[in-house]
């Protein structure tokens, strides 16, 4: 893969071409964007970045670094009370109000939801299959398993890389329309490009990553990045 940071070339069809991309610090104090300090993430993060790190390992890592996402996106959950009664007496503890969504953005959301999953095991999984045309950047719909039933507190979007943001706002899109309540996005790393996209579609949800990158390619790839996030989970190359 030839991937040079040439910020404003590309083909006449790329949705970043012909528009200066944000910069880091242009993007960090953006409300509702939570990007991790944590670092236990920082230092897995560079491990998955490795070019030498093989799908196995990379899918090791992935699951990891989403179960620390999980616990992250998950700490302004609401919850209700529930009676209980230990092997000592009865007590007034609590559960969460309502159901718990995930949808993994296929297929690279994968790895992500199951590491919702290991955190809230009754989670209810809504795939939803979204790829980005290579030539244009734009994401199509060629996979919808989401119910029509919605009985959520909250539904999380997850997919490794937000990159020009496109599949991002689609989901997030896709998934208003069922009408649940609330609505998060989870990645690993973000452009600032496609962070500021989709916080400015899509300003009232929440937005959580382990990382913030410098840039797009003139390929649509996040630089420094860790390279195709699809391929390298699932061993495809
Ligand atoms: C990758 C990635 C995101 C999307 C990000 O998926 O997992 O879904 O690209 O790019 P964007 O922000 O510019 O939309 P891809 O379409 O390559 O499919 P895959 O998950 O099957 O590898
Ligand atoms: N999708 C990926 O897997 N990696 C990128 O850098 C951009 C989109």
């Amino acid at each position: 893969m030839n991937e040079t940071n040439t910020q404003y070339g590309g083909r006449p069809s790329l949705p970043m071409q012909g528009v200066p991309q944000p910069k880091r610090d242009e993007v960090l104090g953006l409300p509702r964007v939570h990007i991790s300090t944590h670092p236990v993430m920082a230092h897995k993060m560079t491990a998955l970045r490795d070019k030498n790190t093989q799908p196995p390992e990379f899918y090791r890592l992935v699951k990891e670094i989403g179960m620390l996402l999980a616990y992250e996106a998950t700490a302004n959950l609401a919850l209700e009370s529930k009676d209980v009664e230990t092997p000592l007496e009865r007590m007034t503890g609590q559960r969460l109000a309502g159901g718990i969504g995930v949808t993994p953005i296929l297929r690279a959301g994968l790895g992500l939801a199951e590491s919702f999953r290991e955190v809230i095991p009754d989670a209810q999984i809504w795939h939803l299959g979204l790829r980005r045309d290579e030539n244009t950047l734009q994401a199509m719909e060629y996979y919808n398993q989401l119910p029509h039933k919605v009985d959520l507190q909250v539904c999380y979007a997850v997919d490794p890389m937000l990159a020009t943001g496109g599949s991002a706002i689609d989901a997030i899109k896709i998934l208003k329309v069922r009408g649940i309540p609330r609505l998060s996005y989870v990645g690993i790393i973000a452009a600032p490009y496609g962070l500021l996209k989709l916080s400015q579609t899509h300003p009232d949800i929440d937005i959580y990553v382990a990382a913030l990158d410098e840039s797009l390619n003139d390929r649509g790839y996040i630089m420094p990045g860790l390279g195709d996030a699809g391929d390298r989970q699932f061993g495809t190359f």
